[in-house]
C-alpha cells in the first residue's frame, strides 16, 4: 500500500508534496516522510502518524524544498510504524533516498547479501534494500543504476528516487502498482493516485509495467526496461477537488452516510428508461449481441465490495436468471479459475486498486473472459485495465469504511440486474415495478437518516458489549456481514456476521447476555423463518435488536429493540437495513471515542497482496 508524492520545478516544493500527501493518506496513514535538497546534500524529515504531523515537523524545520520533493506515506508491511522504518530510505552516505510502495518479495536474501558486504541497516524494511542496491550500482546516472537494480528485484512495487548528482531528477518505476505522472506550466509531479495532483493538472501520463520515468522541471521521460525512450499521450482526467471537506460534519464517516440519498440519485441518473422497464448503463462496451450472449456471470470483490457482490449475484439470479458466481478475489486469483464460455466476468471495487481484484481480474483476462469493472475512482488501474466500467458516481469517499461507495455499488448491480433480466424474460411491468421501488430508495433511505437520532440512543446501550452476532437471511445475509464489518473496523468490537439459520450448527453456544444479535428481519420471503432463529436467541438469554420494516408488534417477544425501515422489495431492502447498521456503528464508534475516519491498521486502498 503506502503513497508516493513527488515533485519537480517548484520553488515550495515540500509543501506541494505534503498537500499531495494529504490525498493520499487513504493508502496509509501510520507514518511519513519527506526529502528534498539544501545546499547540494538530502535532507529528510520523518514522522510516525499523521501527515500533520510531518507537517508540523517540516515547518519548524523551515523545510521549503529547493525546486524537487518527494514524499511518502505508509502503511505498514515489513516492519513496525516507526520513524526508523518510514520512507525515505537512504543509503548509508546519504547520497540516495527513496520511497517505495508495495513489497519486495525477496528482500530477506537481498539484505543477507548486502550485509555480507559490510551494508548497515538501519530499517526493519523491505524498502531500505533498494535504496542500497541502486546506490552501489550509481556510476554516473541514476537512471542507468535504477535501470540495472531492477532485475534483482522480485514482487509488486512502485519506487521513486533521487541521488544528490542529479538535484533536479526524480527516478520512478512500477511493476503491478500505480504510478502517475501530470504536468503543469513546468513542473512535474508523481503520484500514486493521479486524483492527488494539484486541480490545475489535468494531463497525466500513466506508467506501465517494467516502465521507469526520468521526471525533471516540465520534461517526462520514459523507457522501457533497457532503457529504450518511449512515447505516451497524455490524458485527460476528471477531477472531484470540490468534495475533500468534512464541512459542518465530526467525521467524513457521518457525512458520507448522509450523502447516501444524493449519491444513489446520481447513480440513477439518466440510467433508467422507465417506458420500457429497464436500465440503459453507459460503458459497458458490450454490445446488445454480446449481453445476450452472456451464460453466466462472475463476480469479485475484497470486503465490501465483496458484500455488495453477494448481493448482486441474487440480483442477478432473481430478476435475469443467469447463474452468477460470486468469489473472494484474493482467495480466487489463486485457484487457476475455469472460465467457461459465455462468462462475463465483474469486478467490484471501490477504488480501482485493491491488488487482489486487479490481479484476478488479470489472471481472467489471460484467460479470455471480459471484465467489466463497477467502481467509483476515475483513472484507477481497473478504470484503465477492464473491458467496460460502470462508475458508481459515489464521489470522493474519504472515510476509510466504505458506506456510500456500498449502496451505490448494490444500486448500480440492481440495475445491470434489471437491464439483464428485461433482456431476457422480466416484463415490462415487471421492470416497472422494481423501477418504482428502485425510484423511491432515495427518500426512504433519507427517511432512516432523519430517524438517527434514535440509533444514536440505542448505540449508547449497546456500546458496552464487546462481543456482537450479526444475523439475516438471503438478502439479509451478506446485509449482516456488511455490518458486522462496520462495526468490527470503526468501534474495534468483535462481531459475526452469520446467516441466521446456521447459527444452530454450532455458533448459539457463544450466545449469551453479554453477546447481543442485531437481526436484520427485511427479507420478506424468510420472514417467518427468520423470526423462529431469533427465538432460538431468546431462548439462551441473548438480547436481540432487530432492524425491521413490519408493525413491531410482530416482533414482540423477540426482539428487546427496534430500528425500523421503511418497506420494500427484498433486493433493495439490503439497502435500507445497510445505512441502519451502518448508522449503528457509527454511533456504537462513537460512543467508544474510536477514530472513525481512520481506524487503526487499516488503509482506503489496499494495494498490496
Ligand atoms: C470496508 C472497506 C473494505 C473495502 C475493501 C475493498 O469498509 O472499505 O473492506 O471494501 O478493501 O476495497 P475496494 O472496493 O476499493 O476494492
Amino acid at each position: 500500500m503506502c503513497g508516493i508524492f513527488g515533485c519537480v520545478g517548484l520553488d515550495e516544493s515540500v509543501k506541494a508534496v505534503l498537500s499531495g500527501l494529504r490525498r493520499l493518506e487513504y493508502r496509509g496513514y501510520d507514518s511519513a516522510g519527506v526529502c528534498t535538497f539544501s545546499n547540494d546534500k538530502i535532507i529528510f524529515e520523518k514522522q510516525v502518524g499523521k501527515i500533520s504531523t510531518l507537517d508540523e515537523a517540516t515547518e519548524k524545520k523551515g523545510m521549503k524544498g529547493n525546486k524537487l520533493a518527494l514524499a511518502h506515506t505508509r502503511w505498514a508491511t515489513h516492519g513496525k510504524p516507526t520513524k526508523e522504518n518510514a520512507h525515505p530510505h537512504l543509503d548509508e552516505k546519504n547520497t540516495l533516498a527513496l520511497v517505495h510502495n508495495g513489497i519486495i518479495e525477496n528482500h530477506e536474501v537481498l539484505r543477507r547479501d548486502l550485509k555480507a558486504k559490510g551494508v548497515k541497516f538501519l530499517s526493519d524494511t523491505d524498502s531500505e534494500v533498494i535504496a542500497h542496491l541502486i546506490a552501489k550500482d550509481f556510476e554516473e546516472d541514476l537512471l542507468g543504476a535504477v535501470q540495472r537494480s531492477l532485475p534483482l528485484l522480485e514482487g509488486s512495487f512502485a519506487i521513486g528516487v533521487i541521488h544528490e548528482k542529479e538535484p533536479n531528477t526524480i527516478i520512478a518505476f512500477c511493476k503491478d502498482a500505480p504510478l502517475a505522472v501530470g504536468m503543469n506550466e513546468g513542473v512535474t509531479y508523481l503520484s500514486s493516485d493521479p486524483n492527488a495532483f494539484p486541480s490545475e493538472v489535468k494531463n497525466v501520463v500513466f506508467l506501465s509495467n517494467g516502465e521507469i520515468a526520468r521526471l525533471q522541471a516540465g520534461v517526462l521521460e520514459l523507457f522501457d526496461g533497457d532503457l529504450t525512450p518511449i512515447q505516451r499521450e497524455s490524458l485527460i482526467i476528471e477531477r472531484h477537488d470540490q468534495v475533500f471537506s468534512k464541512g459542518d460534519y465530526e467525521h467524513y464517516t457521518l457525512k458520507e452516510i448522509d450523502e447516501q440519498p444524493m449519491a444513489i440519485r446520481n447513480a440513477l441518473f439518466n440510467r433508467t428508461h422507465y417506458d420500457f422497464g429497464t436500465a440503459t448503463l453507459e460503458g459497458l462496451n458490450l454490445s446488445i449481441h454480446e449481453l445476450l450472449e452472456v451464460e453466466r456471470v462472475l463476480i469479485l470483490g475484497c470486503g465490501t465490495s465483496y458484500h455488495a457482490g453477494i448481493i448482486g449475484a441474487m440480483m442477478i439470479e432473481e430478476l435475469a436468471r443467469v447463474p452468477t458466481q460470486i468469489e473472494i478475489a484474493s482467495e480466487y486469483r489463486y485457484s487457476n479459475p475455469i472460465v467457461l464460455p459465455g462468462t462475463l466476468v465483474i469486478a467490484i471495487s471501490q477504488s480501482g486498486e485493491t491488488a487482489d481484484t486487479v490481479a484476478a481480474v488479470r489472471e481472467l483476462k489471460t484467460k479470455g473472459a471480459p471484465v467489466l469493472w463497477i467502481g467509483n475512482v476515475q483513472g484507477s488501474t481497473l478504470a484503465r485495465e477492464a473491458d467496460g466500467a460502470l462508475f458508481l458516481r459515489a464521489g470522493p469517499e474519504i472515510g476509510v469504511c466504505s458506506t456510500k461507495a456500498f449502496t451505490n455499488q448494490v444500486v448500480v448491480l440492481s440495475l445491470f440486474a434489471l437491464m439483464m433480466g428485461r433482456m431476457r424474460h422480466l416484463s415490462r411491468d415487471e421492470g416497472k415495478a422494481f423501477l418504482d421501488c428502485l425510484m423511491r430508495l432515495p427518500d426512504e433511505v433519507q427517511t432512516i437518516l432523519d430517524r438517527k437520532g434514535d440509533i444514536a440512543k440505542l448505540a449508547k446501550k449497546y456500546a458496552k458489549y464487546d462481543n456482537f452476532f450479526f444475523l439475516g437471511r438471503r438478502y439479509m445475509y451478506p446485509v449482516s456481514l456488511e455490518a458486522a464489518l462496520k462495526l468490527k473496523e470503526i468501534s474495534y468490537i468483535n462481531a459475526n456476521g452469520y446467516p441466521a439459520g446456521e447459527l444452530k450448527h454450532g455458533p448459539i453456544a457463544l450466545i449469551n447476555e453479554s453477546c447481543p444479535t442485531v437481526a436484520f428481519t427485511t427479507n420478506q420471503t424468510t420472514f417467518p423463518k427468520m423470526k423462529s432463529n431469533l427465538q432460538e436467541v431468546k431462548a439462551r438469554h441473548g438480547l436481540v435488536l432487530a432492524v425491521s420494516s413490519v408493525d413491531h408488534r410482530a416482533l414482540d417477544g423477540v426482539a428487546d429493540d427496534l430500528i425500523q425501515v421503511p418497506q420494500t422489495i427484498d433486493p433493495l431492502a439490503s439497502v435500507l437495513a445497510s445505512v441502519a447498521g451502518q448508522l449503528l456503528a457509527y454511533y456504537i464508534a462513537l460512543e467508544r471515542g474510536a477514530n472513525i475516519d481512520q481506524p487503526r491498521n487499516l488503509a482506503k486502498a489496499v494495494t498490496v497482496e
